[in-house]
């Protein structure tokens, strides 16, 4: 994928995880399921790890779920509740050890003991008590603040109101529960500490979901997609009383505040939980190796199907809270834990209609629809099958059986066609927009199949003006996909410069479904602010091809204006002159003049431009001994973002790069550094750590 795409990819990711994440909590109804999810987050991460340079300020990385948008109160958490990274193999998992010892600098003598216990699929809730009593019970949130449900999980009966030491806990009496860790009654008589915030996941149980779907069909009420979506739905109630007619369940897995601590290690800690009252999963485990830790996944994975409640995973953690406490957390997660996520599922169904969806830049993606199938527990009916080569790859045809697999990291797709041999009518992929009839064709030696009906085309007209009002482009808050397809069908908009145009709508707008003045006129405004906006990022809401918002900042700085850039792409040298340009390679050069030459685009952004008057480019560099220069960093940064290096850098006149190559002239790597910090140091790059960078930052 190059730079472009990336960015491209990067921002529409960013859009999708923070749509999913609202509709997950805030809504308890997710649209997709958590291994797809997990996808998204995933290739997120892997995207930003391969273009560091591109990570966003609004980057799902930085951000923790969504902060809490309901009526409840808010409660600011005393210690942040945090998330775990995900393993999908065991590779994945040694590497977790692997860096612990790395980071701890142990000898490969020294044993690291881990726990393993079920990563139940609740949601995570924190109970704090005070001298012995519960006073407090929260939802994560968005990690920093969550929601007050102390009258909701008063109500769950897995849950201490008061504690007090006693020999093996509640936990023997909750029959198809994880029942008491067995060595808990070793710490009969342990003191409390006064402060103790206890951590866990309430949860629904499998039979208890059923049955509460089964009453809500009953009395026409909402039906939950999963026991998951049950609990917080129950649990996130204004109403206690409704939380307490539902079944729900809790499992301590850890623990936020506390006075004094109690315990050197994971295990002992969950046990003494385990003594003053708290359920503690039968199955957590001390293993005192990775292998044995692995045995333990195997064991639990082969009792899943049998276990009253879901699990998704099993959780380690390092044992020894000294080694917790060095080891810290880095983004949104602790060096110390870990998920390692159930591997994919697979399932057999029949291809029943191949669906073409036509995107922005004019792409064919053909869409498997599959006769529904339950797979892993989700209702998979729609696979993305890529592109044309996919499809003649695995020989597919509607009407075939096809093997479908959803794996945590992958979003569903086929992985075999099951009656290839069988005869049927061959797929043929079309040669035209199934949207606006325009000749499809795929350029020389590009797998994509693309509509060449440009603007014309209905379904790249609704993409490009939703990607022209996106975060990452114009920001313009109030016009969402739906409003955009609204105004689209009413004829209102036809291109973006129809966007400055709606003003002249405001009467007709106020009187539509679901807009009132205040809406119009919040949007009118919204509209308004962006006049004269920043350049860059009118440029990249243009939607070019390979112009993603880097580049798009390159091209500014090089010409100053979109008029600027214009002039050089019609020039009679302008794939040189575009070239030329630091950052712009011959791929984007031909993106742009082939925009430029374009009549019907010119038309349209001659219009825009004089509607929307963007500023000058304004470069906020200085003159400084690293003007010109460029700059990587790698690893991560302990006192800033990697965001806030950046901009410290352009603030420089430097340029941050993603890649190290000869051109750098400098490195800042911070722990965790690897391939750029090697390739450095082979090419005799000057390398310094994050500490050196902030003086020169301060000195420059
Ligand atoms: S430990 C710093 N242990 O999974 C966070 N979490 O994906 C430590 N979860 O937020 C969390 N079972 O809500 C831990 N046995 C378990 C878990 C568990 C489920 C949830 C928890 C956490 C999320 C992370």
């Amino acid at each position: 994928m190059n730079e472009a795409d990336a960015a491209n990819r990067l921002m529409r990711l960013a859009k999708l995880i923070a749509h999913h994440d609202k509709l997950y909590h805030d809504q308890d109804a997710p649209e997709i399921s958590d291994a797809d999810y997990d996808a998204l987050v995933r290739e997120n991460r892997e995207l930003e790890v391969e273009f560091p340079h591109l990570v966003r300020a609004d980057s799902p990385s930085k951000r923790l779920g969504a902060a809490p948008t309901s009526a409840l109160a808010k409660v600011t958490h005393a210690r942040p509740m945090l998330s775990l990274d995900n393993a999908f193999s065991a590779e994945e998992v040694e590497e977790f050890v692997g860096q612990v010892r790395r980071f701890l600098k142990l000898p490969e003598s020294e044993p690291i003991a881990l726990t393993a216990e079920p990563k139940i699929d609740g949601l995570s809730c924190s109970l704090r008590y005070e001298q012995n009593r519960l006073v407090l019970a929260a939802t994560r949130g968005d990690g920093a603040v969550g929601e007050d449900v102390t009258a909701n999980v008063r109500t769950i009966a897995d849950v201490p109101q008061n504690l007090f030491s006693r020999e093996g806990g509640s936990l023997d009496q909750r029959e198809a529960l994880p029942a008491a860790a067995d060595w808990a009654p070793a710490f009969a008589g342990e003191q409390v500490p006064d402060i103790l915030e206890v951590r866990g996941e309430v949860y629904m149980s499998k039979a208890d979901f059923a049955a509460l779907n089964e009453r809500q069909e009953a009395a026409g009420g909402k039906i939950f997609a999963n026991p998951r979506n049950a609990a917080a739905g129950s649990l996130r109630q204004k109403d206690a009383s409704i939380t307490a007619a539902r079944p729900l369940r809790f499992l301590a897995h850890g623990w936020g505040e506390i006075s004094v601590p109690f315990g050197a290690t994971q295990s002992e800690a969950m046990a003494k939980l385990a003594s003053w009252g708290f359920p503690v999963s039968n199955l957590l485990k001390r293993c005192e190796s990775v292998d044995e830790a692995l045995d333990h996944y195997a064991k639990i994975e082969q009792e899943r199907a049998d276990l009253p409640f879901d699990i998704d995973g099993v959780v380690y953690k390092v044992d020894r809270l000294d080694w917790q406490d060095r080891l810290g957390f880095v983004g949104r997660a602790p060096r110390w834990g870990l998920a390692h996520k159930f591997p994919a599922e697979k399932a057999e169904t029949t291809l029943e209609a191949i669906d073409i969806q036509v995107g922005r830049t004019g792409k064919l993606t053909p869409v498997g629809r599959l006769k529904p199938v339950g797979v892993g527990g989700v209702i998979v009916q729609n696979v993305t099958l890529h592109n044309r080569d996919e499809i003649s790859r695995l020989g597919l045809r509607v009407g075939d059986r096809v093997r479908i697999q959803r794996a945590g990291d992958v979003i569903p797709q086929v992985v075999e066609n099951l009656t290839r041999d069988e005869k049927r009518k061959a797929y043929i992929f079309p040669d035209h927009c199934p949207e606006c009839h325009s000749e499809a064709v795929a350029e020389e030696g590009e797998v994509d199949v693309r509509c060449t009906g440009g603007l014309i085309c209905p379904a790249q007209r609704i993409e490009r003006l939703r990607h022209f009002v996106s975060r990452g482009a114009m920001d313009i808050d109030g016009l969402g996909e739906k409003s955009i397809v609204e105004f689209f069908e009413l004829g209102w908009l036809h291109g973006p410069a129809d966007v400055f145009r709606l003003k002249d709508r405001r009467g007709e707008l106020i009187g539509r479904e679901g807009w009132q003045e205040k809406s119009v006129d919040n949007l009118l405004a919204a509209i308004e602010a962006r006049i004269g906006f920043d350049p860059a990022r009118f440029l990249f809401g243009l939607g070019i091809r390979h112009v993603g918002i880097v580049t798009a900042k390159d091209l500014m700085k090089a010409f100053g204006s979109i008029e600027g850039l214009e002039a050089a792409a019609r020039g009679p040298d302008a794939e040189v002159e575009l070239s030329a340009v630091e950052g712009i390679g011959p791929v984007v050069a031909e993106a742009l003049v082939d925009f430029f030459h374009e009549s019907h685009n010119r038309e349209q952004l001659a219009e825009l431009l004089a509607l929307a008057r963007p500023a000058a480019f304004v470069s906020t560099a200085r003159e400084t001994a690293w003007t010109g220069k460029t700059i990587v960093f790698t690893g991560s940064l302990e006192t800033m973002s990697r965001d806030e290096a950046k901009a410290q850098a352009e603030r420089l006149g430097a340029r941050a790069a993603g890649s190290v190559s000869a051109k750098t002239d400098l490195v800042v790597a911070g722990p965790g550094a690897g391939s750029k910090l090697k390739k450095a140091e082979e090419l005799g790059i000057r390398v310094i750590g994050e500490g050196e960078w902030a003086e020169i930052v301060a000195g420059a």
